[in-house]
């Protein structure tokens, strides 16, 4: 079954998630063969001063790619996340993709990834500025975000309503707070209010296993599409869990 992001349709539901050192153009390629129906680049900083390192040129480049090509771009500045938006649209990308999940202190500490999560006036501008930049060329952003920042500060819900209103064309969730970082389990509840509260498209993420698993989990949620991180290694096969959600 396929998903419509603004005018681009995905072949499936099955997606694979950004992970920064492992999603590079020959493994998403590598995942698209298998059957992933989608896969997003590894993050590409908005810090401008490293655009021309290797790690960085690397990541914007796309040669060979399938289409759609899908860049997640990360930072903490509304003017230069749209001056991303803008290179990597000018180097290929298709949709651009807003970070707002990862974890990681690096990208945390200069209040990036899901610390955005905490600041709600900060992250909406950035994707007022970012969904603006992008639509001079008619293409679509999305953005991925975790549960909330803390136990008691879940608030995917309000963001997504405020995401929705912004432009953003559709919103993937890890079932994960910032603070819990990658412990735990991944809860689905929280997923399955964001997509009650909206209208696009609403990506599961967190913990999906298995084919199995992904089957409850879109259950659980009512979400549209799954996607696969870690458990997207050496031995993915999204064909095999394509057949088994045939007709399901
Ligand atoms: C090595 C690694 C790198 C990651 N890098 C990113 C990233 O660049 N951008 C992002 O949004 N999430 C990143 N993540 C988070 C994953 O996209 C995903 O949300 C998380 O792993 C939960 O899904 P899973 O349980 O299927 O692995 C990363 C995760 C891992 C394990």
């Amino acid at each position: 079954m396929t998903l419509q992001i603004g005018n681009i349709t995905l072949e499936n539901r099955l997606f694979v998630a950004p992970m920064a050192g492992v999603t590079d153009r020959p493994f998403r390629m590598l995942c698209r063969q298998l059957g992933a129906g989608y896969a997003v680049s590894e993050m590409v900083t908005s810090r401008k001063e490293l655009w021309g390192s290797l790690k960085t040129s690397r990541r914007a480049d796309h040669a060979g790619e399938p289409g759609p090509i899908s860049v997640q771009i990360a930072g903490t500045d509304a003017a230069m996340m749209a001056e991303a938006a803008q290179y990597n649209i000018d180097r290929g990308a298709q949709i651009i993709d807003i970070n707002m999940g990862c974890p990681a202190k690096k990208v945390c500490n200069k209040w990036a990834g899901s610390a955005l999560m905490r600041d709600e006036p900060l992250a909406l501008q950035i994707v007022e500025a970012v969904v603006a930049a992008a639509a001079q060329h008619g293409v679509p952003v999305t953005l991925k975000m975790r549960t909330g920042w803390s136990d008691d500060r879940r608030n995917a819900v309000k963001l997504a309503r405020d995401f929705e209103a912004a432009g953003v064309q559709m919103l993937t969730v890890h079932g994960r707070t910032r603070e819990q970082g990658y412990k735990g389990a991944a809860e689905y509840d929280t997923i399955a209010a964001v997509k009650a509260a909206v209208r696009v498209p609403v990506v599961a993420n967190g913990d999906v296993t298995s084919p199995e698993k992904a089957r409850d989990v879109l259950a659980a949620t009512g979400a549209d599409a799954v996607m696969i991180g870690r458990r997207a290694g050496p031995s993915v096969d999204f064909s095999r869990d394509r057949a088994f959600f045939k007709d399901r």
